[in-house]
């Protein structure tokens, strides 16, 4: 169904969209060849309208705009307490894929970074379940959250899985420890699998909006996570979602938010708006470099800053 795209939205595009700086993520060796010049903005507010402006129907990976909603999903299915016995929710200082562990807890210190998050994709789903069950849990899960099916891009999971050294390492560490209990190589597996989905900006305004309304998707009705879950997922998108930029971001953006690799970011304001951008080269600390001024033009014009 078309939206109307306010002019505003339009204008948002072509201040933000005009520069060539930053680079292509390439450590993922499909990620590196996408068109570099796409640029999309989409809002959804609390009713459940969307608006778009840009390449707005046009596909990227999830990435690790994923571990929001895995969190949110890991603690419908076990509880905040006993996610929290597994991981922190300290800001990590560190870059998203650091070993970023507590010194005597042994958690890694918050569910954003690439080792926090391999944890928490660990909770999703009731305890036992099976690889098949888990993906099946987060497919469900992210879907409800974007109001539609969403799909795994098999080549870019399958590109990832081949470069995977890092994660792989930091899984098994966090097996060794036992702070999880799943085989690492499923866990990296599954995981991968999770940050490959396929999204459009409207879907990352609409999943962004389920989060700010306290847990409902205006668009289907549909309670997709408790309002304290909802509530617990923003408070560590707002102190640990841009990982090492997380505390400039908030002082000039002042939006819980996370980015991904991919090229988007989502921000959600609590009981106020959605909101998904995308383009895909990166600043060095791996966020979107037009992205990010496109919230910090957003925020200043619409006075969305939460202080
Ligand atoms: O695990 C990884 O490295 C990627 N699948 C996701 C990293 C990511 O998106 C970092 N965010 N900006």
């Amino acid at each position: 169904m078309k939206t109307p795209v306010p002019d505003y939205l339009l204008e948002i595009r072509d201040l933000c969209s005009t520069g060539a700086d930053g680079h292509l993520a390439d450590y993922i060796p499909e990620l590196a060849a996408v068109d570099p010049d796409r640029f999309a903005v989409a809002a959804c507010t609390m009713d459940g309208v969307v608006y778009t402006a840009g390449d707005a129907d046009a596909e990227f990976t999830i990435q690790s705009m994923s571990k929001p909603f895995a969190y949110a999903l890991a603690l419908r299915d076990r509880g905040i307490e006993a996610v929290l016995e597994k991981v922190a929710v300290e800001p990590s200082g560190d870059a998203f894929n650091q070993i970023s562990l507590e010194r005597i807890s042994g958690r890694p210190r918050n569910p954003m970074i690439n080792i926090g998050a391999i944890t928490t994709h660990t909770l999703v789903g009731p305890v036992g379940a099976t690889e098949d069950e888990r993906d099946e849990a987060l497919a469900a899960g992210l879907s409800s959250f974007a109001g539609r099916r969403l799909e795994v891009d098999a080549a870019v999971m399958n590109s990832e899985l081949r470069t995977a050294f890092r994660n792989r390492a930091m899984a098994n560490l966090v097996r060794a420890s036992g702070i999880i209990e799943d085989d690492p190589d499923e866990a990296v597996r599954g995981y991968t699998r999770q940050c490959a989905y396929r999204v459009t900006v409207r879907d990352l305004a609409v999943m962004a909006v389920t989060l700010a309304t306290g847990g409902i998707n205006p668009v289907t009705r549909e309670r997709v996570v408790s309002a304290p879950v909802a509530r617990q997922v923003l408070a560590v998108m707002a102190t640990c979602g841009m990982y090492d930029a997380a505390g400039d971001w908030m002082s000039t953006v002042g939006i819980p938010a996370k980015s991904g690799v991919s090229g988007g970011i989502f921000g959600a304001l609590p009981g106020q708006v959605g909101l998904g951008v995308f383009s895909p080269r990166l600043d060095d600390h791996g966020h979107s470099v037009e992205g990010v001024r496109t919230f910090e033009r957003l925020s200043r014009d619409l006075e969305l800053h939460l202080m």
